[in-house]
């Protein structure tokens, strides 16, 4: 990602925030608790969401950029236990089984690889833990909103820090082996239409 789409990737989200994304993240983040990894944390939009149950807050984010509006975003918070690392989701630098949640909102888009991903997510999570999704993915085949999707998708990712607008992030979840436990689909307001589906939830890792 360039340093111009990490400056403005807040500006440029803010009115979709406003319109749905942090209730979502409200939503979701208020009930983790325990030991947290963040992959793709970005500038940090979650970090005000955590609840004092975290008791350990891994940030991860590759990007040296948006790495550095993260670090000093969480500075400022001055909160403990919480450090930013770098690294992509699909190499998480982390043990087997040391969380009890990972979280992901709007990184599945735009991972190189996806199942991989969701493997190492797999991976780091304790038996029994969950991830917790915020993504926006595919739209129905078939549908108009999806044909415009496969054809804008080779030209988006080049500019939107390979973002892919097609994914079919809810069955690459399930394909991994996780249980969905909970989940939601809505369109995201104050969004683009090719980027309006989304699902947020919660997906168990099997004990
Ligand atoms: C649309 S931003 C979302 C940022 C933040 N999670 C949020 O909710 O606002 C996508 C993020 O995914 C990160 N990302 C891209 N490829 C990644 C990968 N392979 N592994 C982990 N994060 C990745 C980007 O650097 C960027 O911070």
């Amino acid at each position: 990602m360039s340093f111009l789409n990490a400056y403005f990737y807040d500006k440029f989200m803010a009115r979709t925030e406003q319109a749905c994304l942090k209730e979502w993240r409200h939503g979701l983040l208020e009930q983790v608790s325990g030991d947290v990894l963040e992959i793709g944390a970005g500038t940090g939009a979650n970090i005000e969401l955590y609840s004092d149950g975290v008791t350990r807050l891994v940030l991860a984010e590759p990007d040296k950029h948006m790495r550095k509006l993260l670090t000093e975003h969480a500075a400022s918070r001055q909160l403990e236990n919480v450090s930013v690392i770098g690294g992509s989701a699909e190499q998480i630098d982390a043990d087997d089984g040391s969380f009890d949640y990972v979280v992901s909102s709007l990184v599945c888009c735009s991972v190189t690889d996806l199942k991989i991903c969701l493997s190492e997510i797999k991976r780091v999570l304790k038996p029994g833990g969950s991830l917790v999704f915020l993504e926006h993915v595919a739209a129905e085949s078939g549908t108009s909103r999806r044909r415009w999707q496969n054809l804008i998708t080779p030209a988006w990712k080049t500019f939107m820090g390979n973002c892919h607008l097609n994914r079919e992030t809810e069955q690459a979840i399930l394909t991994e082996g996780f249980d969905i436990t909970k989940i939601e689909r809505e369109s995201m307001r104050k969004a683009l239409p090719i980027v309006r589906p989304t699902i947020r939830g919660l997906a168990r890792k099997p004990a």
